[in-house]
């Protein structure tokens, strides 16, 4: 990997914490590894991603249903599902000496050995025949099944019984409430149950940023079809996929389709497509996964809590649907959105870096000032076009801090498309034509035009 992408990541993660967008869990105790807060920009960023993300998924569609199950789930769920078996864990070993744990397969990867879909005995032999010791040179422990889950005890009940797990995945809160649904909403076949929310695993190894941390948030759909229809609905939500990346602003060189090899998929899944994001300094790695579950989770809950899963058609017909889950951490989809619209050029002979953020996923649309701020007349009127266009956007700044020229860097910096600047032109003090006009800087381009105060709401939309 270049040395220049790695230190574009290094500077969006500079960034985001300099401007708002993201900073380090518990930051002030030192850090809380795996997780990350998101700063006023960062959560106006991730709810434009949400809700653009609900709009076209669910809003714009007749087959999707909404979702908010709770996070803390009864512990029988994850038996049902298997996330308490070997299937949801991944491997470690521990230095012999320090007792830091590891997780087997990274140190493997970061030893330039492909460590995908390895059993145990595989991964010990490799850690042998290649002399690999823990990263302070100690002798390390056999390889060991890890379970991700976060356990927790609910109430005041001792034992086994209180026993519950904050969930690794969204999705079996879709599931368990699959005959809830379609009791309630008498659903057609094919259809989806959207959900987004917060999931958590207990990774050994956080690491890369908002990449691999132990809380995030997921936006996945449930899509329920006949089996013998799975792979035509497959393609046909590949394709969905495919247009909310582009709706995203990912450039299509930037994204690629990986279809996962059989002894690396996850424990439910018959075929999984990971949809790969060219990450600067990383390269390609995970941004959404697309897998076919078959019937597995609605079978074993059924099994498990003798609720029927079974789908009845109007002429009678039952069958246990299968299921298609299009899957997406939204940390990652901010990431790779900061990644693709990170942007240095040369503006007025100085270097400038900017955000070419889409302007539906910009934390501001645009950022209102007065030419200056001494001025009551001027502060005056920039304050009634702000009143007006919050009305219209709601996601509009108030800009005075500086002078322009800083006003236009900073907005440049978190990505705002458009600056409007009330000056003496737009009291009719200077040139009486440019009477209740402003001036509206474009963010890529730099250049300037003046628009009519009545004219604003349209150009800006
Ligand atoms: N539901 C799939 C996942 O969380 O990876």
């Amino acid at each position: 990997m270049s040395e220049q992408n790695e230190n574009k990541m290094e500077k969006i993660v500079s960034l985001c914490k300099r401007r708002g967008f993201v900073f380090q869990g518990s930051e002030i105790y030192g850090g809380l590894r795996g997780t990350w807060d998101y700063g006023p920009l960062g959560v106006a960023l991730n709810n434009n991603i949400k809700r653009e993300w609900w709009k076209l998924f669910v809003d714009s569609r007749e087959d999707m249903y909404g979702l908010d199950a709770a996070i803390i789930m009864n512990a029988k769920v994850w038996e049902a599902s298997g996330h308490t078996g070997a299937g949801f864990c991944d491997p470690l070993v521990e230095d012999v000496k320090t007792g830091e744990r590891f997780r087997a397969d990274h140190l493997l990867q970061d030893n330039g050995i492909e460590a995908e879909g390895l059993s145990l005995e595989e991964i010990d032999s490799l850690i042998a025949d290649n002399a690999i010791k823990s990263p302070k040179g100690n002798e390390l422990s056999k390889a060991r099944e890890f379970n991700m889950m976060f356990a927790s005890r609910v109430g005041a009940t001792a034992g086994e019984e209180g026993k519950v797990y904050l969930r690794p995945e969204t999705a079996q809160g879709i599931f368990v409430n699959f005959k809830n649904v379609l009791d309630s909403m008498s659903p057609k076949m094919p259809f989806g149950i959207a959900q987004i929310g917060k999931a958590f695993r207990n990774e050994i190894a956080p690491r890369e940023f908002l990449f691999r941390v132990r809380e995030f948030e997921q936006m996945e759909i449930e899509y329920f079809v006949k089996e013998e229809d799975w792979e035509t609905e497959f393609e046909k939500l590949r394709k969905d996929i495919v247009v909310w990346h582009k709706h995203l602003g990912l450039s299509e060189e930037n994204i690629r389709e990986y279809d996962v090899p059989e002894n690396d998929l996850a424990h439910y899944s018959k075929r999984t497509i990971d949809f790969e994001y060219n990450y600067p300094g990383k390269g390609f790695d995970e941004l959404a996964g697309f897998a076919y579950r078959t019937d597995h989770d609605l079978k074993n809950h059924m099994e498990a809590s003798g609720t029927t899963m079974e789908y009845i058609e109007p002429d009678g017909a039952r069958f246990i649907p299968h299921v298609l889950e299009p899957s997406f951490g939204i940390g990652r989809a901010l990431t790779a959105v900061l990644c693709e619209a990170y942007t240095e050029d040369e503006m007025n002979g100085e270097v400038r870096t900017y955000l070419k953020l889409p302007v539906h996923l910009a934390p501001y649309r645009v950022a209102v000032s007065p030419l200056l701020k001494n001025k009551p007349h001027l502060v005056e009127k920039a304050r009634e076009v702000f009143t007006e266009l919050k009305a219209e956007f709601s996601n509009v700044a108030w800009d005075d801090n500086g002078n322009v020229g800083k006003r236009y860097r900073r907005q440049d910096e978190i990505g705002t498309p458009y600056c409007l600047v009330i000056d003496f032109d737009t009291l009719g003090e200077e040139a009486p034509e440019n009477k209740d006009t402003v001036t509206v800087r474009n963010r890529d381009t730099g250049e300037q035009e003046r628009v009519a105060i009545a004219d604003l709401v349209g150009y800006l939309k």
